[in-house]
C-alpha cells in the first residue's frame, strides 16, 4: 500500500478523456485531448485514462501522442474482453513511460447477456484476455463492468480469475450509479477480505452519479480499503456523470481528520482545469456545483457577509485560493496594456505565447469598448473561447436584427460560405430563431438542434453572454462556444462554429458516426 506522510495514498485515476469524452456531444479535438492530459499530468493526476483505442482513429492518435507526451502519469487506454482490442490499445500506450492497459468485461446477468456467454465461457474469457494483456504490459488493470449488481459469488470468482492472470488493479464499477454509500464500502471490504490474491493488488472504485451518490460512494469505498479513485474533472460523463475529481480531492484534503488518507493533487489547479474541460466539451459547470461552481465560494446574503467580513472561517471551509480561485482583483479595462493583460493571464493561470497574446488583446480592446470593466470571468472568457480560424469555412460578415413587439423578429445575416459572400433576411420567432433561420437560409444543413443555452459571465446588463450550441447530424455531434456583449450575435457566433466544427468531421470522418464506432457497451 502507498504511503504518504504517515496517510495512505489514494490514486486518482482520471478519466475525463475516456468515461468523460464518452458523453454525447462532450467531443474534444485531438488538440484539446493533449492539452486536457498535459493539464492533468501538471496537476498530479496519477494515472490518466488516454482513450479506448478501437473506438475510432480518433482515440486512436490521441492515445498515441499522450503516451509520446506526458511526463509523470500512468497513461491507461481501454480494452474490451477482446484480443484485438488489446492489441490496438498496447499500440497506442506502448510509448508511455509508464503505460497500462485496462480492459473489462460485464458481468452482471443483464450484461453477460450482450454477448451471451456462459459464467464459464466468461471465465476463461477473463483469464485469456488478463493474461494476454499481461504478456504485453506490466500494468493491467481489470474490471468487472456493473460490479455492484452482479452476483456475489461471480463476482468474486471473477476477480480472482483476473488477479491469477495477471492484473496488478481490480477496478470495481457502479456502472448505472446504482449503489449506495454503506453497500459501496461492504462490497469493497468483503472483496478484499475474501478474494484470494487480494492484497497484492490495488482497490480501485469507479462511481456514476446516476442518484447523486458518486462522491459519496468512492469515499466509502476508500474507507473500506479502496486506493485508487477514478473520477473525472466536473464529474463529467454519461448521463449524470462520474465521480467528480475536484469533489473526492478536496473532501480528503478538508476532512482530513476522519479520512486520513493523501492525494498527490495540486488543488491550486483546480479552477483552471475546471475551465478548461468545461470550454472544449462544451458542459457549462453548473452554477451551485460543488468546489468548481461559479457560487461555491459566493456570499450573497447580508448575514453570511457579515460573517465572512470578520472571519472568514464562519462560513467557509476551504479557501478559495486553495482551487485556485485568484482573491477579488481590480479590472481591467480600455487603458490597460498589453503588459498588464499577461500578468493577468499570468494570475488566472494561463500561459500564453505572443501570438494568441495579441489575438487576446485585440479581443480584449474590442471588448473594452463595449464594457467599462473587464473582470476575471471576462478574461477567462476571452482565453476560452477563441477567435474564428482561418480556415472555417462559414464567417460571419456583419447581422443586423430588428426585433420587438408587435410582430416576427427579422434578421440579416451577412456570411462567407466557402470564400463566397452572400447575404440573407430572415424573420422568426425572436431574434435567435430568426437569425438560425438566417444561417440555415445561406448554408442549408440537417443538423439539428440538440443544445442551446446562455450564460451571463459577470453581472449587470453590459455582461458578456456566454451561449453553447450543440448540433447533431448523422449520428455526428458537435459543440460551438461564443462570448459577446450582445447575446443574439454570440448566438450566431456560437451556432456558426458548431456548424463549422462539423464540417472538419466531417470532412474527416465522412458521414455517419464518428466516434466510438465500436460502443464500449458492445461485447460480441
Ligand atoms: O462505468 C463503467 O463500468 C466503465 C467501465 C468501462 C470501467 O466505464
Ligand atoms: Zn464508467
Amino acid at each position: 500500500m502507498t504511503k504518504s506522510n504517515d496517510r495512505d495514498q489514494v490514486l486518482i485515476f482520471d478519466t475525463t478523456l475516456r468515461d468523460g469524452e464518452q458523453s454525447p456531444g462532450a467531443t474534444m479535438t485531438h488538440q484539446e485531448k493533449l492539452e486536457i492530459a498535459e493539464l492533468l499530468d501538471e496537476m498530479g493526476v496519477d494515472i490518466i485514462e488516454a482513450g479506448f483505442p478501437i473506438a475510432s482513429e480518433g482515440d486512436f492518435a490521441a492515445v498515441t501522442e499522450i503516451s509520446k507526451r506526458t511526463r509523470t502519469a500512468v497513461i491507461c487506454g481501454l480494452a474490451r474482453a477482446q484480443l484485438g482490442d488489446i492489441d490496438r490499445c498496447w499500440e497506442a500506450i506502448k510509448y508511455a513511460k509508464n503505460p497500462r492497459i485496462h480492459t473489462f468485461i460485464g458481468t452482471s446477468p443483464l450484461h453477460r447477456a450482450i454477448p451471451n456467454l456462459t459464467k464459464d465461457e466468461m471465465r476463461n474469457r477473463i483469464y485469456e484476455t488478463v493474461s494476454y494483456a499481461r504478456n504485453l504490459c506490466d500494468n493491467v488493470q481489470w474490471s468487472p463492468m456493473d460490479a455492484t449488481r452482479t452476483e456475489w459469488e461471480f463476482l468474486k470468482q471473477a476477480c480472482t480469475i483476473a488477479i491469477e492472470a495477471g492484473a496488478s488493479t481490480i477496478n470495481v464499477p457502479d456502472t448505472v450509479g446504482y449503489t449506495a454509500p454503506k453497500e459501496s464500502a461492504t462490497l469493497i471490504a468483503r472483496l478484499i477480505e475474501e478474494v484470494a490474491g487480494s492484497q497484492e493488488v490495488v482497490w480501485a472504485t469507479h462511481c456514476h452519479n446516476d442518484l447523486g451518490m458518486a462522491t459519496a460512494n468512492a469515499l466509502a469505498a476508500v474507507g473500506a480499503g479502496a486506493r485508487q479513485i477514478e473520477c473525472t474533472i466536473n464529474g463529467l460523463g454519461e448521463r449524470a456523470g462520474n465521480t467528480a475529481l475536484e469533489e473526492v480531492v478536496m473532501a480528503l484534503k478538508v476532512r482530513s481528520d476522519i479520512m486520513p488518507f493523501s492525494t498527490k493533487i495540486d488543488t491550486k489547479k483546480i479552477m483552471h482545469i475546471s475551465r478548461r474541460v468545461s470550454t472544449v466539451s462544451g458542459f457549462p459547470v453548473q452554477l451551485n456545483k460543488a468546489i468548481v461552481g461559479k457560487n461555491a465560494f459566493a456570499h450573497e446574503s447580508g448575514i453570511h457577509q457579515d460573517g465572512m467580513l470578520k472571519n472568514s472561517a464562519t462560513f467557509e471551509i476551504m479557501k478559495p485560493e486553495d482551487v485556485g480561485l485568484a482573491g477579488t482583483s481590480l479590472p481591467l479595462g480600455k487603458h490597460s496594456g498589453r503588459a498588464a493583460l499577461r500578468a493577468k493571464l499570468t494570475d488566472l493561470g494561463y500561459e500564453v505565447g505572443d501570438n494568441q497574446l495579441k489575438d487576446i488583446f485585440s479581443r480584449f480592446k474590442e471588448l473594452a469598448d463595449r464594457k467599462k470593466e473587464i473582470f476575471d470571468d471576462d478574461i477567462i472568457a476571452l482565453v476560452s473561447i477563441t477567435g474564428d480560424s482561418s480556415d472555417d469555412k462559414l464567417k460571419i460578415v456583419s447581422l443586423r436584427v430588428l426585433c420587438g413587439t408587435g410582430g416576427p423578429a427579422e434578421a440579416t445575416l451577412e456570411m462567407e460560405v466557402s470564400g463566397e459572400d452572400a447575404i440573407a433576411t430572415e424573420f422568426g420567432d425572436g431574434p435567435v430563431d430568426a437569425t438560425f433561420k438566417a444561417v440555415r437560409s445561406l448554408y442549408p444543413n440537417t443538423a439539428s438542434l440538440q443544445l442551446y443555452q446562455v450564460n451571463a459571465v459577470t453581472e449587470g446588463t453590459d455582461a458578456q453572454a456566454t451561449v453553447s450550441v450543440r448540433l447533431e447530424e448523422d449520428g455526428v455531434v458537435t459543440t460551438g462556444q461564443a462570448a459577446n456583449t450582445d447575446t443574439v450575435v454570440a448566438s450566431a457566433q456560437a451556432y456558426v462554429s458548431a456548424l463549422n466544427r462539423l464540417f472538419v468531421r466531417r470532412e474527416k470522418f465522412g458521414s455517419g458516426t464518428d466516434k466510438k464506432e465500436i460502443s464500449y457497451k458492445e461485447l460480441s
